[in-house]
């Protein structure tokens, strides 16, 4: 993946989305969930500890940094003195809280009700069960300290399954921290799943497990796909 530091700040965001509302990132493809949504990242209802523990770490108990974020935590945020981590992780929930965005609704009220058809889900379970569960687990639960749980996790229910996708495209790597020296990494599915098992995949995460967010189509999958080519 390319990278573009110059036109970063010091997060590693794009100047396009340092309002902290969230975005895509153009030329990466990768989703920057916002910092003021509960729904995206929640952070006002964390602790301060445990998003400066994120910071430091590349993950936490809530989430995991991936793509664009895993390089901000490996080169940047976690040889940041404790102080300073606490400080921002303050500033951030405390942005977070003050947002109007944070109206406390019930966390998956908002989205799309599927109409994903049987076929479609039973496909997609099938590929689960053969590619994905030997990791992530049956019930979607993960296993602590090496594979993220994909079951109540804000990444899976994204309104915008970009980084879905890429991630199951490319695979990918969590940063490597002093907390967390030699982390797991996830194998690329780009030449062993097509455009409609990936969304299929993708869309039976989406609605097992309680949840309820959109499905993945096989043309979001072929766009982003196509993408990297270029
Ligand atoms: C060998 C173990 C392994 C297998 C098999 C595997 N994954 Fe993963 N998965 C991981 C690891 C490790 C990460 C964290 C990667 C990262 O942060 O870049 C991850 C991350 C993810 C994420 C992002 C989670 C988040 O919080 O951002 C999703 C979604 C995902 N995997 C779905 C799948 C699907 C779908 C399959 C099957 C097609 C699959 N995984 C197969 C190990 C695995």
């Amino acid at each position: 993946m390319g990278r573009i530091d110059s036109e970063r700040n010091s997060w590693g965001a794009l100047t396009a989305v340092n309002d902290f509302s969230g975005g895509l990132l153009p030329v990466l493809n990768w989703y920057a969930p916002s910092l003021t949504s509960a729904k995206e990242t929640g952070l006002a209802a964390q602790s301060v500890a445990n998003i400066a523990y994120f910071l430091k770490a590349g993950q936490n108990d809530q989430a995991i940094a991936s793509g664009p974020m895993a390089e901000v935590v490996q080169h940047s945020t976690q040889h940041w003195p404790d102080s300073d981590l606490t400080a921002v992780a303050t500033y951030l929930k405390d942005m977070a809280s003050k947002s109007s965005q944070v109206a406390l609704k019930a966390p998956y009220e908002s989205m799309k009700k599927s109409t994903t058809s049987v076929r479609v889900l039973s496909q997609g379970a099938k590929i689960y069960e053969q590619h994905c569960e030997q990791c992530h687990q049956a019930q979607g639960q993960g296993v602590p300290g090496a594979y993220p749980a994909l079951a109540n996790n804000r990444a899976v229910l994204l309104n915008d399954p970009t980084n879905l996708v890429q991630t199951v495209l490319y695979g990918g790597y969590p940063a490597a921290t002093q907390l967390n020296p030699r982390p797991y990494g996830m194998p690329p599915y780009i030449l062993e799943l097509d455009d409609r098992e990936i969304a299929a995949v993708l869309t039976h995460l989406r609605t097992q497990w309680g949840h309820q967010a959109a499905e993945v189509t096989p043309l979001q999958v072929n766009r982003i796909r196509a993408l990297q080519g270029q």
